[in-house]
């Protein structure tokens, strides 16, 4: 006998409660309890009748699964070579970002048959965004649908090498009582797929939006299921996308794809750089180039910050790509420790191109903006500048100083700021000079004079 029974999830860690709470306790987050409806069977294991086949480890053949390209270099790179037969692949972002273009970019030019299922758009829609991307795939199917049943038994019809489930939010199964876009219904839906997936060998790729909070909903639920979570991301008023491989059960996470989103799709960045650095030969004060390893690659790019005086009693400190919270820490430096006086001033700062750093080593290029600004003096415009800033003031070492530095060569830089504990992992690169510093107050005299 099965019965049923009310539970509160929290949407973003999983949570379980017995009755609603404004706070989950686990994650500290406000509001994010949802009802869902638990159905509770009786728990009794059954090993009598049952046959069971273990294999010893030296008797399983593993051969090497081929892994399956699609039709974009950057995305199979992030995967770490391609979809992986029988793996599930969660594809997340803000809705209007661009997955389903992505997805569908990616799956239409894969050789074998694919099928693209469609929660949020009829197939006419997805016929007229395949003229707009100029795609004319193959073995291609569509079906716009939502209950999980019909779409596993599309899957059996079809037997598609590749699955695209557009999105996990709008798939539900009608045995649950839960309504589409619970907790319950995504993950029940999600291991179900799953489960074929594995047994049928076809890979998945499931497309989940991210809520309002800045979440997918049961995030942490889903990344357990799944093979591998990539973040598509990206500013809505720049072109700029970044797939980044949050979790990779067949492959490193450390790997990032660029894009560029124009009228007719994705289009692939192989020198990231060049796009970063567009428009930044002017010599402007507040103006500094760094260089951010992101995932294995080198990119070059304008740190811009602007200081004005604050006319009232709280000055402002906004950030566009950069950590506020490692802003405010790095003014701290400049104040104590190079005896800069920012204090009473508002003080912007900008990763230029819509792109997001989290890096420490762009710390130096901050510091170095924000002197260069309330000085109004420019930052030679040939310079690159590389270094993570210590509490102490001090500029501390940073890793793969040699693929920055030979980006910067490439890119006709004609300098190098590094941190002096690096200065001995170089080996002799002739064409470009390379200035270590110890301290933020020696990088400033020698970049400002
Ligand atoms: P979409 O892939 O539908 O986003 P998601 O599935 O993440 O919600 O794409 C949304 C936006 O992308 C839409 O506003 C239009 C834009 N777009 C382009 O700029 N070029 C294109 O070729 C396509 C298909 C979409
Ligand atoms: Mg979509």
């Amino acid at each position: 006998m099965s019965k049923t029974r009310i539970k509160y999830i929290c949407s973003k860690c999983g949570y379980e409660s017995l009755k609603w709470l404004g706070k989950c306790p686990e994650c500290d987050d406000w509001n994010t309890f949802t009802e869902e409806i638990i159905e509770t069977s009786k728990r009794r294991i059954t090993t009598a009748k049952t046959k069971v086949s273990v294999a010893k480890l030296d008797e399983i053949s593993a051969d090497k699964k081929e892994r399956i390209k699609t039709g974009i270099a950057e995305f199979d790179r992030v995967l770490g070579g391609g979809l992986m037969p029988g793996s599930v692949i969660l594809l997340v972002g803000d809705p209007g970002i661009g997955k389903s273009t992505l997805a569908m970019q990616a799956v239409a030019q894969v050789s074998e048959k694919v099928l693209y299922v469609t929660g949020e758009e009829s197939d006419a829609q997805i016929k007229l965004r395949a003229s707009r991307l100029k795609l004319v795939p193959d073995d291609f199917f569509v079906f716009p649908e939502t209950d999980l049943g019909h779409i596993i038994a599309a899957i059996n019809n079809v037997s598609p090498a590749v699955v695209v489930i557009d999105s996990i939010q709008t798939i539900y199964r009608p045995e649950l009582e839960n309504s589409p876009g619970t907790i319950t219904q995504i993950r029940e839906c999600t291991s179900l797929l799953m489960e074929e997936a594995k047994r049928k060998h076809f890979s998945v790729i499931i497309i989940g939006h991210v809520t309002k909070e800045g979440m997918v909903a049961g995030p942490k639920i889903l990344e357990h299921i799944v093979d591998t979570v990539i973040q598509f991301e990206g500013d809505a008023h720049h072109s700029l996308r970044i797939l980044r491989a949050q979790k990779n059960r067949f492959g490193s996470t450390n790997e990032i794809g660029v894009f560029d989103m124009r009228e007719d799709g994705l289009h692939e960045v192989l020198n990231p750089s060049e796009l970063f650095l567009n428009g930044s030969e002017r010599k402007t004060p507040g103006s500094a180039v760094t260089s951010s390893i992101e995932g294995t690659r080198p990119i070059l790019l304008e740190v811009q910050a602007l200081v004005t005086t604050s006319n009232y009693g709280y000055p402002q400190r906004v950030t566009t790509g950069f950590d506020q919270r490692r802003l405010s820490i790095l003014l701290a430096v400049l104040e104590k420790r190079a005896k800069i006086r920012v204090s009473a001033n508002n003080i912007f700062v900008n990763m230029a191109g819509g792109v997001r750093i989290n890096e420490p080593a762009v710390d130096l290029a901050v510091c170095c903006s924000i002197a260069s600004s309330l000085f109004d003096k420019a930052i030679n415009n040939k310079t690159v500048v590389v270094g993570e800033v210590g509490l102490g003031g001090e500029i501390r070492t940073v890793n793969n100083i040699e693929k920055r530095i030979q980006e910067a060569e490439r890119l006709g830089f004609k300098r190098v700021i590094v941190p002096a504990g690096n200065s001995s992992g170089i080996s002799s690169t002739p064409k470009i000079e390379i200035t270590s510093v110890e301290n933020l107050t020696d990088a400033i005299k020698i970049l400002l004079g």
